[in-house]
């Protein structure tokens, strides 16, 4: 509880403190309504930029801004009590400078309200994440396939199929987790090797496409719920199917409406008599 008698929500340090005590459960969200549905359920929301494909019908995560991530952001925000909301920065917010990480960070986490924010990078990242960590911003890292990086490194296929892969990613978890990252998403890598990274580690890893040895999962919450009837990626398992059940709402919405059977008189006003 806070000295306002409203339940806190967890705290990085907190997800941090549960490598080895149980797995972290986390999902993305986006708006409102969905937060406070997941928010019971989880103890980490990211506010992806993955938005930008889910959402937005972007082909990819690189047009994302860093206002669309304050903007879901804050609407993430105002539906959760309990789990700890981490921003991605989007491409182009952090790449720049670890003085441009700082400001596009610290934009989010004053103007959102957040826990704190994830960045895409291995190696060549770890001066800016001890940089923000130094000054008060957790840092989420994410390695492994990193989706921002998709024009220069050939596209979304899973990782560490050579030995040159698998050391590369090696070293830049290691290299992330030493800057000071409170835990590090490992994406779309052969499963040993997310297990062995995960065991080298004292941060805790969250796979998504990674392994079930991973310290927690995520998964991108429209893929999970089955709202992509047309698309399932083999790391995604549907764990409701709602792309049909909405087409059929909106067949049936459609059939009333052209027969003049929706609205019916429970659902207008009447003069007061
Ligand atoms: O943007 C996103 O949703 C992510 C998760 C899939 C880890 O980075």
């Amino acid at each position: 509880m806070s000295a306002t008698g409203h339940p806190k929500r967890t705290t990085p340090a907190q997800i941090e403190a549960l490598k080895g005590v149980r797995p972290i459960v986390a999902l993305t969200a986006y708006a409102t309504p969905i937060a406070r549905l997941l928010d019971p359920h989880c103890d980490l929301l990211l506010v992806g930029d993955s938005l930008g494909m889910v959402l937005y019908g972007m082909p990819t995560t690189v047009g994302v801004t860093l206002e669309m991530m304050i903007a879901h952001g804050q609407a993430v925000m105002r539906g959760v009590a309990r789990a700890c909301v981490i921003v991605d920065l989007p491409f182009g917010s952090y790449q720049a400078s670890k003085e441009q990480a700082f400001t596009s960070a610290a934009r989010i986490m004053k103007e959102t309200g957040c826990d704190g924010v994830k960045l895409e990078g291995g190696a060549e990242m770890a001066e800016t994440v001890a940089f923000l960590t130094a000054r008060g911003i957790p840092v989420f890292g994410h390695v492994g396939l990193m989706p921002q990086l998709v024009n220069t490194n050939g596209g979304y296929r899973a990782l560490g199929r050579s030995e040159k892969e698998s050391d590369k990613i090696r070293r830049d978890a290691i290299a992330i987790a030493e800057a000071g990252a409170f835990a590090l998403v490992i994406e779309g890598t052969i499963e040993p090797l997310a297990r062995e990274i995960t065991a080298s580690l004292s941060i805790p890893t969250v796979g998504i496409g990674a392994s079930p040895a991973c310290d927690g999962q995520i998964l991108v919450s429209d893929d999970m719920l089955g709202l992509f009837s047309d698309f399932k990626p083999r790391f995604v398992k549907h764990f409701a199917n709602l792309a049909p059940l909405i087409s059929e709402a909106a067949e049936a919405y459609a059939s009333e409406v052209r027969s003049r059977s929706f609205p019916g008189p429970e659902h207008t006003f009447q003069p007061k008599t």
